[in-house]
């Protein structure tokens, strides 16, 4: 046993099933909430536990489940279920490889078991689950809830003192029983060695013709072990995605208790309802979110930084102090006290130092910009890197793609750039340089420089009322004394 696996024996998580009412082709437990898939959240919960071993039961789509397992847990251990059906044939073909596994040849000790859809279930209550199956020496220990519509779970059977008797399956129920509130969750912890006797004995004799999981607890009770049951309060931690409608339901609560658990931790949240944090995300102490606000992947907001209105950020790391605002960001980085938004769409690879600025209607991609330069209206930065104190002027754009390769442009530092600059990449800007406003830069320019491409003005004379009689233009232009010109060819009139 390595030292940071010293809790159970195992955590098995079940996962074979085919969740057709999510009328999906990608398979239920990939389905996700809270920037997790349902699996990860289920194996992120088995993990917390420190069980010595994890398996996995697939069956169901197993290649892509098995796959994404392998990403984001390749210690897991994948079995697949065959063609018996029922939750304890899943448990059987999990120990069964898991005992195939063992140096001892059997495993010893406690085996929890999961479902691989039920997100919600922290890794606490679980922890809370073996505590007590292990302190009370029993051989099973089921997790229960009391809800008010339990139709379709399994009913907790009790005796008149209370002692757990068994579990009757919803369809193999009589009516006095489906009155039974009490519901199994289907979250256990069992003595390893009384499952798998148990099961050995379970036959698929019942109204699904399945092998039950749930007919151990009577075996058990049977065999002389102790029976016993944990009932939580907590009915979304027990609660299954089966649906969209359960989905998108076990979503809103996963975040409403994310959200919270932020603001408990010293992040101000204006609208908890149109706040959307990832299990993933990261948050400092007093932060601001203001509404409409998503937060995915591995963002994370440094303190006193505020985040939205209307902002969506993945892998995003915003420095303290930031204020981001109307932004769509992904993969960036933003330096403390730097400023983004309104209307900004900062793509992969943009780095926006210290009290930096990308301000309105901008797009950037793979650039570097220094401490305290500013991109303030208007343009399109990519492939490129920008020095500090540098002010990129309105609607300033790095052409970096010639129709085959990206090229680079380097900008240096204290640069002042004309409106509507255009740099045509690969090029450079030395330090301290300027450019005319509509400059097309083709050529480096030296540091100090002042680069210039404006062709000559030329005005033709009463082109307007030539060209285009009759119109409210030529109208005006009459009134304020404009006259035709002489010839279809105007005169130009050269400027400075
Ligand atoms: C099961 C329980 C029921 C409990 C309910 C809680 C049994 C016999 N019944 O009901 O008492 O109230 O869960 O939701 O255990 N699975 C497999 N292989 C299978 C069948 C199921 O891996 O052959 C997995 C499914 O993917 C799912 C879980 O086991 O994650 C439960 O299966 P499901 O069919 O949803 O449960 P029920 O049979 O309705
Ligand atoms: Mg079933």
């Amino acid at each position: 046993m390595s030292p940071e696996n010293t809790g159970p024996a195992a955590v098995i998580v079940l996962a074979a099933g085919a969740g057709t009412r999510m009328k999906s082709r990608t398979p239920k437990i990939l389905h996700e909430i809270g920037g997790r898939s349902l699996v990860g959240h289920a194996l992120q919960a088995a993990r917390t536990v420190r069980p010595q071993e994890l398996a996995l039961v697939v069956r169901h789509e197993r290649d892509l489940v098995a796959a994404h397992v392998a990403a984001i847990d390749p210690g897991a251990l994948i079995v697949d279920q065959d063609e018996v059906p029922g939750t304890g044939r899943a448990v059987e073909a999990a120990l069964e490889a898991l005992d195939a596994q063992d140096p001892g040849g059997l495993l010893i000790g406690t085996v929890v078991v999961t479902y691989g859809d039920v997100p919600l279930l922290t890794g606490e209550l679980l922890a809370e689950l073996v505590a007590t199956h292990e302190s009370d020496s029993n051989a099973v220990t089921v997790l229960t809830a009391v809800l008010d519509d339990a139709a379709g779970y399994g009913r907790i059977l009790r005796a008149g003192d209370g002692t757990v008797l068994g579990i009757r399956e919803h369809k193999d129920a009589t009516e006095a029983e489906r009155g039974i509130r009490e519901i199994n969750s289907g979250i256990y912890a069992f003595d390893a060695a009384v499952l798998r006797d148990s099961l050995a004995h379970v036959t698929t004799d019942n109204a699904q013709g399945e092998k039950y999981l749930t007919d151990v607890l009577g075996l058990a009770r049977a065999a002389g072990g102790r029976v016993a049951a944990v009932v939580t309060e907590d009915r979304w931690q027990v609660e299954g995605a089966n649906d969209r409608v359960q989905l998108s339901a076990l979503g809103a609560e996963h975040n409403r208790r994310t959200v919270e658990t932020w603001m408990r931790a010293g992040v101000t949240v204006v609208d908890p309802a149109t706040t959307w944090i990832d299990s993933t995300v990261t948050l400092a102490e007093d932060v601001r979110l203001l509404p409409n606000t998503q937060l995915h992947g591995g963002t994370t907001v440094a303190r006193d930084a505020v985040v939205g209105p209307d902002t969506t950020l993945t892998d995003v790391i915003v420095g303290p102090g930031a204020k981001v605002l109307r932004t769509h960001g992904a993969g960036s980085t933003i330096g403390a006290n730097a400023s983004v938004g309104p209307f900004t769409y900062l793509r992969p690879g943009t780095v926006l130092g210290e009290t930096g600025k990308i301000g309105a209607f901008y797009e950037t991609k793979n650039v570097t910009i220094g401490r305290g330069s500013k991109l303030s209206h208007l343009g399109y930065a990519g492939d490129a890197e920008i020095g500090e104190d540098t002010n990129i002027g309105c609607g300033n754009i790095t052409a970096n793609y010639d129709g085959e390769k990206k090229h680079r442009t380097v900008i240096g530092s204290g640069v002042r750039t004309g409106s509507n600059t255009v740099f045509i990449a690969p090029v450079q800007v030395g330090d301290g340089a300027y450019s005319g406003a509509g400059a097309i830069i083709r050529r480096d320019v030296p540091a100090g420089a002042l680069a210039l491409t404006v062709a000559a003005q030329r005005n033709a004379e009463g082109w307007v009322l030539t060209n285009r009689p009759g119109s409210i233009s030529a109208g005006l232009a009459e009134a304020a004394g404009a006259t035709k010109s002489s010839s279809s060819t105007p005169a130009s009139t050269e400027e400075g």
